[in-house]
């Protein structure tokens, strides 16, 4: 078992193992503040696959169980308020009180739309985070950001919520779709890009499926940033390498190019602009090239400069007039810069 605590202003730990779902019952009886009842989120895709395994288990162990059979259908349409505003009555129902526990199993979705609700419903019940895809291993679940999207833009109503515990189990990866781990692999190499150590071991590293020690590293990686910056104020916002380009992208496409996959098309981007501006060492440009085409991650923005600025200014993070970019200098050296509007169109490669 990896262990990996979050020192933030209510800290926690993210535990990473092989087979850790089944233990799930005994790590959350285990937590400081014993729940009295459990309420388990998860969609309807993967509820099927572990939902009643991990139920199975807390009922084991005594816990009055209240399934939110809401399960919404798996993707970004469940981020809205009318699912957010059928969770609440679904809580309402269960008679859920602070002392209780809300579980996200699930993707990110799952995760901000849980997290959300258990930030807010009675100002704020515990939460636990199981994720199953590797985007919600590696990043999601890590630092207490929940978020629902409005019919205005993506992520624009939210809350900081840190979980109680995150419980992390690479064995869920083998049922998820190859896409998915693509998706995962867009956000770990940009993980990677932010520290050398991890970005070497993911060259050296020769799998398909990422196990428990690399998601842990990631995991420690990211953790250190939100050690530093809970509120997202200054350096974690380096976690956001590639995500300027990349929220353009994804929503320039409709949203058909998913977000891990934007990601490293974002990543791609910004540092060819970084390097035609003598900033980014061309070497650490051929290391990314070749790592994202070896997890087959396609690095070219399909969109003209032109057709991506719109969306760029419009970012919830884009303040008046300026944007805060992370500009890429080196395999594990990127810094935060603000530009202007009127700047932009030369950070996009
Ligand atoms: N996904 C970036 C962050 O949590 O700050």
């Amino acid at each position: 078992m990896i262990r990996i605590p979050v020192k933030t202003e209510k800290p926690y730990e993210v535990l990473v193992a092989e087979g850790l779902l089944q233990e799930a019952a005994a790590r959350i009886t285990a937590l400081p503040q014993k729940p009295g009842k459990v309420f388990l989120v998860s969609d309807q895709r993967v509820y099927p696959l572990y939902g009643p395994r991990l139920e199975e288990g807390l009922q084991a162990a005594g816990f009055e169980l209240r399934f939110c059979r809401f399960a919404p259908p798996a993707g970004e349409a469940s981020k809205s308020l009318a699912a957010y505003q059928q969770l609440l009555s679904a809580m309402v129902q269960a008679q859920l009180s602070r002392e209780d526990l809300v579980i996200a199993l699930g993707g990110g979705v799952t995760g901000d739309l849980a997290g959300f609700a258990a930030a807010t419903y009675l100002r704020g019940l515990p939460w636990v985070q199981i994720p199953t895809t590797l985007l919600a291993m590696i990043d999601a679940s890590v630092g207490g950001k929940t978020a629902l999207n409005l019919p205005e833009g993506k992520n624009l109503l939210g809350a900081f919520h840190q979980p109680a515990q995150v419980l992390c189990d690479p064995a869920l990866l083998a049922t998820l779709p190859a896409e998915e781990i693509k998706n995962g692999m867009g956000e770990l190499i940009k993980t990677a890009f932010l520290d050398e150590g991890l970005w070497k071991r993911l060259e050296a590293w020769e799998g398909a499926l990422p196990g428990a020690e690399l998601i842990a590293r990631a995991i420690q990686v990211k953790a250190a940033l939100v050690a530093q910056d809970e509120t997202d104020r200054g350096p974690r916002r380096l976690l956001n390498l590639g995500h300027s380009i990349g929220h353009a992208i994804e929503a320039a496409s409709a949203y058909q190019i998913p977000h891990g996959q934007a990601v490293a098309m974002g990543l791609g981007s910004i540092t060819r602009a970084a390097v035609r501006q003598g900033l980014c060492e061309g070497s650490a440009l051929a290391r990314l090239e070749a790592m994202l085409a070896r997890h087959h991650l396609n690095q070219d923005n399909p969109f003209k400069v032109a057709d991506l600025l719109p969306y760029m200014k419009r970012d919830k993070k884009a303040g008046s007039g300026r944007l805060t970019l992370v500009v890429p200098r080196r395999i594990g050296g990127c810094e935060l810069r603000e530009v202007s509007w009127a700047e932009l169109p030369d950070w996009i490669g």
